[in-house]
């Protein structure tokens, strides 16, 4: 399977600051894993301009489950296509947070970007709370059972999952490489009796507070096939390390 490098700006970024996509590029040609930007919707066709030609794939944010329509200040799958994407991120923990997003709206999403062909990236992770209760794998099974489509209608590569721990995200702070490795195992055991083999070939990502100093130990744990990166993601000094350690794991 295709390893993934894949970053979130977040609501970070303007014009001037697609010069580190111009050195992303330049630094990493052939990077050895799939290396993915996706920054806010402002910037998708400038940012995708800009990797024309390249080995770096842009992506969106959020999308919409509707193709089209009345829905103001939104954006749909196509359009993120048209726009030149090829991944979209669903389900963030900031989404659910800030504007409630449910499992039952990121499943529905999920499936209208599959159906305008992109790939999607589900996050899923337990909040410090829930972790201390005991919760996390309940949390993360029910996040699982319900964001995702029940049926796996496109190849195996089309559908990634986040595992964002939601008390690491941009805090520093990360889980110790044994939780990793007992949450990936078990994101990859659910999707296996959800989905059969073909779970196998699903990539799993780890994202909260990956820097260049510990992601070599994350990406050696099994079951851990690449990063969501949020802060370090911004300069391509910061993840260009990241993408090189992610190629050689
Ligand atoms: P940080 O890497 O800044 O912790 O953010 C992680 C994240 O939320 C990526 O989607």
């Amino acid at each position: 399977m295709r390893k993934l490098a894949a970053g979130n700006w977040k609501m970070n970024g303007s014009v001037e600051d697609l010069d580190e996509v111009t050195a992303l590029i330049a630094a990493h040609p052939a990077p050895g894993c799939e290396m993915l930007l996706c920054p806010p919707a402002t910037l998708l066709s400038r940012m995708a301009e800009r990797a024309a030609g390249s080995s770096l794939m842009v992506g969106g944010q959020d999308c919409h489950a509707k193709t089209s329509g009345a829905h103001t200040g939104d954006v749909s799958a196509q359009m993120l296509k048209d726009a030149g994407a090829t991944h979209v991120i669903l389900g963030h923990s900031e989404r659910r947070a800030d504007h409630g997003e449910s499992d039952i709206s990121v499943r529905a999403k999920t499936i209208a970007a599959q159906a305008a062909g992109l790939t999607v990236i589900v996050c899923i992770g337990e909040t410090e709370a829930q972790r201390n209760a005991g919760d996390t794998l309940a949390v993360i099974g029910r996040q699982l059972e319900g964001s995702l489509p029940t049926s796996l209608t496109t190849a195996p590569d089309g559908l990634v999952i986040a595992y964002e721990p939601v008390w690491a995200i941009g805090t520093g702070r990360t889980p110790t490489l044994q939780e990793v490795g007992e949450v990936h195992g078990f994101i990859r055991a659910t999707l296996t009796k959800r989905y059969g083999e073909a779970a196998n070939g699903l990539r799993l990502l780890y994202g909260g507070s990956v820097k260049a100093s510990n992601a070599a130990a994350i990406f050696a744990v099994p079951h851990v096939n690449g990063a969501l990166v949020g802060g370090a993601s911004l300069k391509a000094a910061d993840f260009g390390p990241i993408v090189l350690a992610l190629a050689v794991s």
